[in-house]
């Protein structure tokens, strides 16, 4: 090995250095030659559209530019492109990442895929092609008329891409399983520029590595072909109760979850508890759904469906309030406000057990009570949510029903709760608090539900903190699966070192 580099070594790896200290302009620059119009700079409004971001996380942050192509070739284009540049990137679709990084960046290139905006029934409408840049409102819009739906987002608003990558709860995930596991098929660009379609029967350990695996190992998904089930108006109803009512509310939740849902497949809800000042500290809010809906008492009024009947009979509900409503409508009464900061984390764990569902949002609590305190001292503000909800065993047997996931989960790992953690504020004062509170109280829940007896290794993608380890949670089998098959697709790793940001395999 020679220990002096020659003149003729040292000119080439100057060039490097000044080709490197220019990458990502000179991608942008080479983008807009051949896209003129799809490229987006700072000092443009068509910029600025595109830096809303649910989290204010997200939307402080600036590009060198913005591309937003419009067909799967063009993809295409731009992928080799900020290869070739050796440029860091990020490809964004609803945009709905909590943490910065997520899909935008602030040294690098972010790819919008709005314009991958098609929507197209198949003839004998079993199917529905549609493109990556799209909402889940935009889907069901189109859907409700034909009496039909897709496994997607509870909320209108959520990009279609990132749910489905990242697995996907949806209202009807206790018949048909995951939104990922509804998925026909994929048409992916992969980082050679080569655009190829993934299903059960072509590229095979592709299309199970991107249900549930997340984009940025493996390709840029441009279209998705979906199995549509018959859907008509589903039911709705959510409850409000006073703090008090928690354990009242885990111990039916737990009975719903291990027992209701089994026997009911269409039944689905979540629970929540935050602190809200407004309403004097702590507040409970349960949220059921019902594919087919009960009979009507009167206009406003329903019957409630056998499996939540022991709800009704919990003390302190102050607010009750139910509708009948097609898809559209109920997930666009999600309120999903933009323009704070978020952040948010979860565990997984065995259902079976009130005491754990309490123990680990008492220790919620105690986390967020000393951040509520601190917020107050510095007039910010601080909105702290836990919630939960079932990976029931309906759920586990429909996604094993129709093949292999990224996920790792079986109907034996069932019926499980996954809880989150979520925090929205404004002060970015309060981020290195909250973030560090996060990280320990993942800590001491996964400590405690180990100690319970209840622990569950994996991690929900979809809901995952930045610094969680969600592909390793996926168990060393899969996640030695997963790598595999990024090696392959991506021979010269230039998605890990390129896409920046979000959960990569290694
Ligand atoms: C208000 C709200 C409601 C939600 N409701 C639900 C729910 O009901 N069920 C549920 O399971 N989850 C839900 N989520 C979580 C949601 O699934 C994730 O936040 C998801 O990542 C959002 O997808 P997105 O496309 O909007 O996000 P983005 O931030 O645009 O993308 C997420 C990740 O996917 C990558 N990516 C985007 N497009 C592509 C592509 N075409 N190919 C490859 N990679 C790509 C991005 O680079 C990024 O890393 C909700 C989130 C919010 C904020
Ligand atoms: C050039 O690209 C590399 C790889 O993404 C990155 O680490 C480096 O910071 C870039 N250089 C500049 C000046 O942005
Ligand atoms: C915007 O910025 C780009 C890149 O720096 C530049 O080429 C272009 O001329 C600018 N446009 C305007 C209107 O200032
Ligand atoms: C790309 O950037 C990396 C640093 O992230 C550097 O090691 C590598 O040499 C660069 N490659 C080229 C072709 O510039
Ligand atoms: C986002 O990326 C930048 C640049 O790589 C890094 O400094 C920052 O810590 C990242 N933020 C998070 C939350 O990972
Ligand atoms: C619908 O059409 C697709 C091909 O477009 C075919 O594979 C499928 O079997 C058809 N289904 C029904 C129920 O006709
Ligand atoms: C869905 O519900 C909304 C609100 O009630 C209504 O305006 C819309 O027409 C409905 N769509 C269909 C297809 O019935
Ligand atoms: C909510 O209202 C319905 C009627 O719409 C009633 O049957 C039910 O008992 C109420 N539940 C609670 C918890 O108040
Ligand atoms: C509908 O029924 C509910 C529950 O029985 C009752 O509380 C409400 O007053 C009724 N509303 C109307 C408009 O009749």
């Amino acid at each position: 090995m020679r220990l002096v580099p020659t003149l003729g070594l040292v000119t080439p790896l100057l060039t490097t250095s000044v080709l490197a200290n220019n990458n990502i302009s000179d991608a942008c620059s080479a983008l807009f030659d051949s896209l003129s119009q799809r490229v987006a700079y700072p000092n443009s409004s068509s910029y600025d559209t595109c830096m809303s971001y649910w989290s204010a996380r997200q939307s402080v942050q600036r590009p060198n530019c913005v591309v937003t192509p419009a067909t799967a070739q063009e993809v295409s284009v731009v992928l080799t492109t900020l290869i070739r540049h050796n440029s860091s990137f990020t490809f964004r679709s609803g945009g709905h990442t909590p943490h910065e990084n997520g899909s935008n960046i602030d040294e690098g290139v972010t790819v919008d895929l709005k314009r991958l905006n098609v929507i197209q029934l198949s003839d004998n409408k079993t199917s529905v092609s549609v493109g990556a840049g799209l909402r889940w409102g935009d889907i069901s819009e189109v859907l409700d008329p034909h009496g039909l739906a897709v496994l997607g987002g509870r909320d209108a608003d959520v990009g279609v891409a990132g749910l489905l990558l990242g697995g996907g709860f949806s209202y009807f995930s206790g018949r048909h399983g995951w939104a990922c596991d509804n998925v026909l098929g994929m048409e992916v660009v992969l980082a050679s520029g080569t655009i190829v379609y993934a299903s059960a029967s072509q590229h095979q350990e592709l299309f199970r590595a991107l249900k549930g695996g997340g984009g940025s190992s493996f390709g840029v998904v441009t279209r998705f072909d979906l199995a549509t089930i018959k859907q008509g108006d589903l039911w709705t109803r959510t409850l409000l109760f006073a703090g008090q009512a928690k354990e009242a509310i885990a111990a039916a939740a737990t009975t719903l979850i291990t027992k209701g849902m089994n026997n009911d497949l269409d039944a689905h809800a979540y629970f929540v508890r935050t602190h809200q000042p407004n309403y004097g500290g702590f507040i409970n809010i349960a949220s059921f759904y019902h594919a087919t809906p009960p009979p009507a008492i009167n206009a406003t009024a329903y019957a409630t469906p056998p499996v939540f009947q022991t709800f009704d009979e919990i003390p302190g509900a102050f607010s009750n309030t139910s509708a009948v409503a097609n898809l559209t409508a109920v997930s666009k009464s999600i309120e999903t406000p933009y323009g704070q900061r978020q952040a948010w984390s979860n565990v997984a764990f065995s259902a079976g057990s009130a005491t754990v569902i309490t123990e680990l949002i008492s220790l919620w609590e105690e986390a967020i009570l000393k951040i509520v305190a601190q917020a107050a001292a510095r007039g910010a503000t601080y909105s702290p949510f836990v919630i939960y909800q079932a990976i029931s065993s309906g759920q586990l047997k429909a996604s094993k029903e129709r093949g292999e996931n990224a996920m790792g989960l079986s109907p034996d790992h069932g019926p499980m709760v996954m809880m989150h953690f979520l925090s929205g504020w404004d002060d970015k004062g309060l981020d290195d608090l909250i973030l560090q509170s996060t990280k320990e109280l993942v800590h001491v829940a996964e400590v405690k539900t180990q100690k319970l007896c209840a622990h569950r290794k994996f991690v929900y993608m979809n809901y995952g903190g930045e610094w969680q380890d969600v592909l390793q949670r996926y168990g060393p089998g899969n996640y030695a699966r997963l790598l595999q098959t990024s090696l392959r697709y991506d021979p010269q790793r230039n998605l890990q070192r390129l896409w920046k940001g979000y959960y990569k395999l290694y």
